[in-house]
């Protein structure tokens, strides 16, 4: 591969795979959180759900703000070029929606000296301008600029990420359990994201969050070559044979990978071997909760997502494309 090539290449960076809480969650002990404390079971520590895109290496899109955003840039130096004495590689950043897991990490950002541009749609800003006000929080700090993501079908520009064209989709998750959204949803609550890269034509499609399959979803997720998706939880209803939750893997807006129509169903329909269009398609769950199996590498369930040809992302992984 010529240098030239690999300038052109997206990069894509999992800074955190876990869903909210994390892995191990800090209150946690069911049979992954305390056997990955313990070291008795084969598993790894998993941070909370952020990605980070770059077209050029040094200028980054952070796509979710975590909790554990400062350990995330620690671990990942590539987010800090020090070019100057205050300086990160970050140069704007997009939350998919106000969960929790995805936008405290903005307030990790404060001592920014300029404002930070701020990608989300009308709802998302909403949320975060009320129930969860950390943009007004953060006008007393660096300053927020609001870059509205309108979802009128027209690509999103941020700035330092030229030659790469972002798609934002309204898709079907939750909004957070604080939000007026969350038993009244509304357009932009949460979106998928579809990153093209201009010079190689290879494309990326991203959504943490996916409770319902549409098809203009499915739609975006048969032109990727890479699909980060959801793969919060095995089976629906995981966390309540736990006695861990009362809530279904569907109640809080994400589709379980096992059993009829889920996640494994819907990847296996795409690409690959198997798929219609017959093209080599990388397939990874992404924003894992602590409470899912496949976190075990040695578990049946995983050995069910190789069957399938289904990776799960892990806290590094990195991809370009
Ligand atoms: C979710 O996606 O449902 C969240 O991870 C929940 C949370 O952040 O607590
Ligand atoms: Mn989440
Ligand atoms: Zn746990």
């Amino acid at each position: 591969m010529t240098g030239q090539h690999t300038r052109r290449n997206m990069k894509i960076k999992v800074l955190g795979s876990a869903a909210g809480g994390g892995f191990p969650q800090w209150n946690c002990n069911c049979r992954n959180c305390d056997g990955v404390r313990r070291g008795t079971v084969k598993a790894t520590r998993r941070t909370q759900s952020s990605i980070a895109v770059s077209a050029n290496g040094e200028d980054w899109l952070l796509v979710n703000a975590s909790p554990d955003l400062l350990a995330q840039i620690a671990a990942n130096p590539e987010l800090q070029p020090a070019r100057r004495v205050r300086d990160s590689g970050i140069a704007a950043a997009l939350v998919i929606d106000a969960q929790i897991d995805h936008v405290t990490g903005l307030l990790m950002l404060r001592e920014r000296d300029t404002p930070l541009p701020l990608y989300a749609t009308d709802a998302v800003w909403q949320d975060l301008s009320s129930g969860f006000p950390v943009t007004k929080m953060l006008s007393h700090y660096c300053g927020v600029a609001h870059r509205r993501i309108a979802l009128d079908g027209a690509p999103l520009a941020v700035a330092g990420l030229e030659g790469i064209r972002i798609d934002a989709l309204p898709l079907s998750s939750k909004a957070p359990p604080y939000s007026p959204h969350r038993h009244a949803p509304e357009r932009g609550d949460n979106i998928g994201l579809l990153f093209t890269n201009l010079h190689t034509g290879k494309r990326v499609f991203y959504a943490p969050g996916l409770g319902e399959v549409e098809d203009h979803v499915l739609a975006a997720m048969r032109e990727a070559d890479l699909l980060l998706v959801d793969g919060t939880m095995w089976t629906g209803d995981e966390m309540i044979r736990l006695g861990l939750s009362s809530k279904t893997a569907a109640e809080m807006g994400h589709l379980a990978q096992s059993g009829p129509n889920g996640m494994i169903e819907v990847l296996d329909s795409i690409g690959g071997r198997d798929g219609r269009d017959g093209r080599d398609v990388r397939k990874v769950l992404i924003h894992i909760n602590n409470t899912n199996p496949i976190l075990v590498e040695d578990s049946p369930e995983r050995r069910v997502l190789i069957e399938h040809r289904i990776e799960v992302a892990h806290d590094g992984m990195t991809f370009e494309l």
